[in-house]
C-alpha cells in the first residue's frame, strides 16, 4: 500500500522504482531492516535525483576560504590533490591548463617561502569570481616563520623548564675531563644556550661561561639569573651563523652546542659552526654538539630533508659531516647516541628531560609511523688540532 503511494513521486525514474519495490518485499519480513533500508534507499534516491540538478547548483554555489599549510615544496603534489578535491566538490573544477598554471604558481611560492624559512606557511585564499563569472579567484602568499618568534612564544606561554631541569650528562662529563686535563677551570662557550640548562650548572662549578643566544626572551632570562646569582656568565646576544658574529680567537677550552643544529638549514651551516669553532677554540680544545645523523645506508630524500627542518630535526648524513669538516683543523674523537648516553648517565629523577625528548631525539617527530626511525640524535665530539 505504502509503496504504491510513493511510487508516483518517482515514476519517471525506472531504476529508482525498481529499488523501491525490492526493498518493500524485504521489509515485510524484517521490520528492523525495513527502517534502515528505507532511510538508506531514500537517501540514495534523493542523491541520485539531486545529481540532475548539480550543474544548476554549482552555478549558484559560491565558496570562499583560506588554507594555511607548511611551505614545503616537496608537498606540491599533495597540495594540488587537496585543492583539486576541494574545488571538484563544489563543481569548480579547473581545466588541465588552469591546473598547470595553479601548480606552477603554487610551487614558486612554496620554494620562495621555504628558502626564506622552513617555518614559513603558505596561505591560499579563494573567493567567488566577480559576476558574470561563476568560477573562483585565488591568491597565494606566504607568511615567514622564525625560530626566535617561536621560542619567544614558548617563553611566554609554556611552563618551564622548557628544555629539561638538568644539564646534559655529556656536557658535565666532558667539562670535568677537560678540567682534569688542564689542571684548572675550563673556559667554556655555550652556543644556543637557551634558558641556561647547561650554562648555569657549569657556572655554578665556578667555570667562566660565555652564553651565546639569539632569542631575546632567553637572553633576558640568562642575564637576570646570572646577575641574581652573581655567576661568572657573560651573555652574548647573537646568531652564531651571522657572518658578523665574532668570538675571541683561540680562547675557549670547550664549546658546547646542544639541541641547536636541529635548527640548521644544511651542511653549509654546519660547516660554518665548525669553522668558527676552529677560530675560537684553543688548540686541543673540544667542541661538543649534537645532531640528527642519518643511519648508515639511509639516504634522505628531498622530502625527508624538508620535513626534518619543519620538525626541528634537520638531518645530516655522515657525508655531510665529513664535507663540513673538510680541510678544517679539527677531527671527530667521539660519537654516541644521545638517548642512550643521557638515559644511562642522568639521575633517575631527571629522566626524561622533557615530555617530547624521547620521541624527538629518536627521530619520531619526522618519522612518526616508522618502526625504526632512520635518524637519531648523536653526541659528536670534535677536537681542535
Ligand atoms: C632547543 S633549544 C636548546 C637550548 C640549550 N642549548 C639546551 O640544550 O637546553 C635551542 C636554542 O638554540 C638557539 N639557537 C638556534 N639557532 C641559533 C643560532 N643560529 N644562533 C644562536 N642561537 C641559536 C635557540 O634560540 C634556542 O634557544
Amino acid at each position: 500500500m505504502n509503496s504504491h503511494k510513493q511510487i508516483p513521486q518517482i515514476a519517471a525514474i525506472d531504476k529508482l522504482r525498481l529499488t523501491f519495490t525490492a526493498f518493500t518485499k524485504i521489509s515485510s519480513s524484517k521490520r528492523d531492516r525495513h527502517v534502515i533500508n528505507s532511510s538508506a534507499t531514500n537517501t540514495s534516491l534523493a542523491m541520485q535525483t539531486i545529481q540532475n540538478f548539480l550543474p544548476l547548483l554549482h552555478r549558484n554555489t559560491f565558496i570562499r576560504g583560506e588554507m594555511e599549510m607548511p611551505c614545503l615544496p616537496a608537498f606540491i603534489d599533495l597540495y594540488m590533490e587537496r585543492l583539486q578535491t576541494l574545488f571538484d566538490t563544489f563543481g569548480k573544477s579547473f581545466s588541465p591548463a588552469e591546473n598547470d598554471h595553479l601548480r606552477s604558481l603554487l610551487l614558486g611560492k612554496l620554494e620562495e617561502g621555504f628558502r626564506t624559512s622552513p617555518l614559513s606557511k603558505l596561505v591560499f585564499r579563494y573567493e567567488p569570481s566577480q559576476t558574470p563569472n561563476t568560477g573562483i579567484t585565488y591568491t597565494i602568499t606566504y607568511t615567514i616563520g622564525s625560530i626566535t618568534d617561536q621560542y619567544n612564544n614558548w617563553a611566554a606561554t609554556k611552563e618551564p623548564p622548557l628544555f629539561g631541569s638538568h644539564a646534559d650528562a655529556k656536557v658535565m662529563e666532558l667539562a670535568a675531563q677537560i678540567k682534569e686535563q688542564l689542571g684548572r677551570d675550563p673556559y667554556i662557550v655555550d652556543i644556543g644556550a637557551g634558558t641556561g640548562r647547561n650554562t648555569f650548572p657549569l657556572a655554578r662549578m665556578g667555570y667562566q661561561v660565555d652564553a651565546l643566544e639569539m632569542t631575546p626572551a632567553f637572553t633576558e632570562q640568562l642575564q637576570a639569573i646570572a646577575q641574581n646569582e652573581n655567576l661568572p656568565v657573560n651573555v652574548i646576544a647573537c646568531d652564531i651563523l651571522n657572518p658578523l658574529t665574532r668570538l675571541k680567537t683561540l680562547a675557549y677550552n670547550l664549546a658546547i652546542c646542544c639541541e641547536v643544529t636541529s635548527h640548521f638549514r644544511d651542511a653549509d651551516q654546519l660547516r660554518l659552526l665548525l669553522a668558527k669553532a676552529c677560530d675560537y677554540l684553543q688548540h686541543g680544545g673540544l667542541l661538543l654538539f649534537n645532531a640528527f645523523m642519518a643511519n648508515e645506508g639511509y639516504e634522505p630524500s628531498p622530502l625527508d630533508r624538508q620535513v626534518s627542518e619543519l620538525a626541528w630535526s634537520t638531518i645530516f648524513t655522515y657525508q655531510d659531516l665529513h664535507n663540513a669538516l673538510d680541510n678544517l683543523p679539527m677531527e671527530i674523537i667521539a660519537n654516541d647516541a644521545v638517548l642512550d648516553f643521557e638515559r644511562s648517565n642522568l639521575p633517575p629523577e631527571a629522566w626524561p628531560p622533557t615530555s617530547w625528548f624521547e620521541s624527538w631525539s629518536t627521530g619520531k617527530d619526522v618519522f612518526p609511523l616508522a618502526d625504526h626511525s632512520p635518524i637519531q640524535l648523536r653526541w659528536i665530539v670534535c677536537k681542535r688540532l
